[in-house]
């Protein structure tokens, strides 16, 4: 193991190791966001066929790896949280499916073969990565993706003036507080300070620097975009 790789198993930010957090999970999120409906936009994305094998990095409590797996070959669903893999694992198996491999590894995992898989997608993850490795991280999932194949990215991604920071990112936190509860408005607040959120304008970068094409770009807020880009051969 070369000595400068950076340790991505170490939490930043939210513990994902802690059992606390993980069990936690889907009962804070489950009034803010809708599953299935995240899943059929995935879908249509990613352009998802029964024979697709998917890889979702950051897999979580893996609500979404397990509704792809109904509607395709194989899902490799990868996590650095031991914790969240088995409360997933635990999950997929009382939910029947056994068409999701689970592996402890992150972004930086080069164990997995190059052009294998038809997409990858990956939400709320890329931001513990910073930015020197996110671009390793894309590098990564250009490497490991069939030609023409689909990276589906959603994340913490800014996309307002740089000069008008303090302004935005007060006015989120206050409007989460009031619309989405405190726990939500504390996560933003870790998210920002102690994670690695960053700019439309360098992710952009990074994308098309590892190869590339932006398809669609969805800006959900001023702090969260997705992408769904193409592998250029
Ligand atoms: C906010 S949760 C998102 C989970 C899920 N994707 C979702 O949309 O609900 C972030 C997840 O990314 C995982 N994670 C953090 N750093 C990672 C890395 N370098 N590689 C892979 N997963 C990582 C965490 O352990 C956690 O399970």
């Amino acid at each position: 193991m070369k000595k400068w790789i950076y340790n991505e198993s170490r939490q930043t930010g939210v513990d994902f190791e802690s059992e606390n957090e993980v069990k936690e999970y889907d009962e804070k999120y489950k009034t803010v966001r809708n599953y299935d409906e995240e899943v059929k936009f995935i879908t249509r994305s990613i352009k998802l066929r029964p024979d697709s094998v998917i890889l979702e990095i950051g897999t979580g409590t893996g609500e979404h790896a397990i509704r792809l797996a109904r509607q395709c070959r194989k899902v490799v669903a990868c996590d650095v949280s031991k914790t969240m893999l088995r409360y997933a694992e635990d999950k997929s198996k009382k939910a029947g499916i056994n068409n999701i491999e689970f592996i402890n590894s992150g972004f930086l995992n080069n164990d997995l073969p190059d052009r294998s898989f038809d997409a990858v997608i990956s939400q709320l993850a890329l931001h513990h990565l910073p930015d020197f490795w996110k671009s390793a991280a894309i590098n990564n999932i250009s490497r490991v993706l069939k030609p023409e194949g689909i990276f589906y990215l959603l994340d913490s991604i800014f996309s307002f003036d740089v000069r008008a920071y303090d302004k935005v990112i007060t006015g989120i936190i206050e409007s989460a507080r009031n619309h989405a509860g405190e726990r939500i408005a504390d996560e933003i607040i870790v998210n920002i300070r102690d994670e690695y959120p960053t700019y439309d304008w360098i992710i952009e970068n990074l994308l098309i620097k590892n190869g590339f094409a932006v398809e669609s770009k969805v800006k959900y807020t001023d702090i969260m975009s997705l992408y769904v880009c193409v592998k250029q051969l």
